[in-house]
């Protein structure tokens, strides 16, 4: 038996998948690269070959970048009239719309004046995606992640009223680490920790929670100053430090005290200059030739031959698209609302997954003081509170010039997102000053009029939610049957990669989608 009838059998009896694995012992296909290693197809490998790749997000745009570079002639179906998808910029002029309301950002004009309504930071070891960022020309700013200026607030603790974060961080530490040394010196420790150690841990501790000589946390100079020092004779007064039993009333230590502590959350954080969709437009330079945009794909059928993707073209009519392979990239969202010939198992993965959206969502405005700055020293950074808004962001575009944009609220409580998310408009942008008027009672004053948007993501269309969030369950069955082509129909995008509600995250995705088109190709000429 020749090695081609060998790989029809196989392929007969167990699928691609099968194929691949025999390909793979047989050496006929060399490892996959991993991480940010880029797919390298071998140079016009792909040559008369055609995909279809729907959706031109960041996974669709990567991948068809990928694919050119080894011959394939790929064309992109995009529904709406830009690329980026949920990669994309809010400046003067721009309109949002929602399934029941729209909206126009009446920011000023200056370059720092936009929001990103979707992915707003990106981290350091975000290699892929920074990469492509590099190779095309964007370049990245920091983006401020945590602020010791900036607050917490809730109304259990504190009286209601804000706290430095840098006390509650620091009051708390300090506490901690005198609980710590106690154990220690009446010996509860003594089976755990050996009397060498012991004397270690209690320097480690009177370091990190500066504590005094009898390790005793008495407030600290990193908790900030009520009057700062100065020149002269101006010591400084420093603030007294928080009661613990107060410290506990609010539960900041559940993930909002060590959030930039996160894998995906700590410093250095990047943002593109000049806002998120500089990014798209980067790979539109690149890609944009292949794009169709307000062509949103109504049917994905399965042919003879390979794929027939059927779309609404610009002017209304039904137009089809035939091709050897398609990526498809649609969020599962709204592929799950595609009249498409997935397997039934297939379908219904689909659907779970198309339950398992975050629906986030973020409010903003206009200042033309940045009050924020100028009254609290607050350079960037995030203001956590237990309100409905969750976290405030301040701007790391523009410091110190005239106006910045607020983001008063970036929701991602799926209960929140739902109840503010049915509200108008005008409505959300009412609820989100209230509550950040706990933190900066003036705000309402501060606000530059008319320049509210908010954006409930669960109901912009072809997004349809704000990244998945897959449960253990989906994980081990729905997830890797996803990660799977069903014949000749790749998915891509955040939603097949462990890194869901990153950009880097569809990255992966289309590379894994590219090699996978490639070898399944290979296995096809074998
Ligand atoms: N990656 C998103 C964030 O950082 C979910 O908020």
């Amino acid at each position: 038996m020749n090695r081609r009838s060998l790989l029809k059998l196989v392929g007969r009896a167990g699928g691609v998948a099968a194929t691949f694995a025999t390909m793979k012992a047989m050496g006929l296909i060399h490892a996959e690269a991993t991480g940010a290693e880029r797919p390298k197809l071998t140079a016009q490998s792909g040559s008369g070959t055609t995909v279809a790749i729907i959706g031109a997000g960041i996974a669709g745009m990567t991948a068809a970048y990928e694919l050119r570079q080894a011959g394939y002639d790929c064309t992109i179906l995009e529904a709406r009239d830009r690329p980026g998808g949920r990669c994309w910029t809010l400046r003067a002029g721009d309109r949002l719309e929602e399934q029941s309301s729209s909206q126009t950002c009446a920011f000023g004009t200056a370059d720092h004046l936009y929001v990103n309504p979707g992915p707003a930071r990106i981290p350091y070891h975000h290699q892929a995606l920074l990469g492509y960022c590099k190779e095309f020309g964007v370049p990245m700013q920091v983006i401020v992640n945590e602020n010791r200026a900036a607050y917490f607030q809730d109304d259990a603790a504190f009286g209601g009223q804000p706290m430095l974060n840098r006390r509650v961080v620091n009051d708390s530490r300090g506490y901690m680490s005198e609980l710590l040394a106690k154990a220690i010196n009446r010996n509860a420790l003594d089976e755990e920790v050996s009397a060498d150690d012991r004397e270690k841990i209690l320097a480690f501790v009177r370091s990190y929670g500066n504590l005094d000589a009898d390790l005793l946390y008495q407030g600290s100079t990193r908790a900030g100053y009520v009057t700062p020092p100065g020149a002269g004779d101006v010591a400084g007064d420093r603030h007294s430090p928080i009661d613990l039993s107060e410290l506990l009333k609010s539960s900041f230590w559940n993930y909002k005290m060590h959030f930039a502590e996160g894998y995906n959350q700590a410093a250095t954080m990047l943002e593109p200059v000049g806002g998120m969709d500089q990014i798209a437009e980067g790979f539109a330079r690149q890609v944009g030739h292949l794009i169709t945009y307000n062509a949103p794909v109504t049917q994905i059928r399965k042919t003879p031959d390979g794929v027939r993707v059927v779309y609404t073209d610009g002017a209304g009519s039904e137009a089809a698209l035939d091709a050897d392979f398609a990526i498809c990239t649609l969020p599962l969202s709204v592929l799950s609302g595609v009249d498409a010939d997935f397997s039934p198992a297939y379908q219904q993965a689909i659907a779970v997954g198309a339950e398992s959206y975050v629906k986030a969502m973020k409010i903003a405005f206009q200042c033309d003081r940045r009050f924020w700055e100028e009254d609290s020293g607050i350079y960037g950074g995030i203001s956590w509170t237990e309100q409905d808004v969750t976290q405030v962001w301040y701007p790391s575009a523009g410091f110190q010039q005239p106006g910045g944009v607020l983001v008063a609220a970036y929701i991602w409580t799926n209960s929140i997102g739902e109840r503010l998310g049915a509200l108008s408009p005008a409505d959300r942008l009412e609820a989100a000053i209230a509550d950040v008027e706990a933190i900066h009672p003036n705000l309402r004053q501060e606000i530059t009029p008319n320049t509210g948007l908010s954006i409930a993501w669960e109901q912009v269309p072809y997004s349809e939610g704000g990244w998945i969030e897959w449960d253990d369950d989906a994980l081990s069955d729905a997830y890797p049957l996803l990660n799977q082509p069903d014949d000749r129909i790749y998915l891509a995008g955040e939603h097949l990669s462990y890194l869901t509600g990153w950009q880097e995250g569809a990255v992966l995705s289309a590379h894994q989608a590219v090699r996978s088109v490639a070898a399944q190709l290979q296995a096809m000429q074998a």
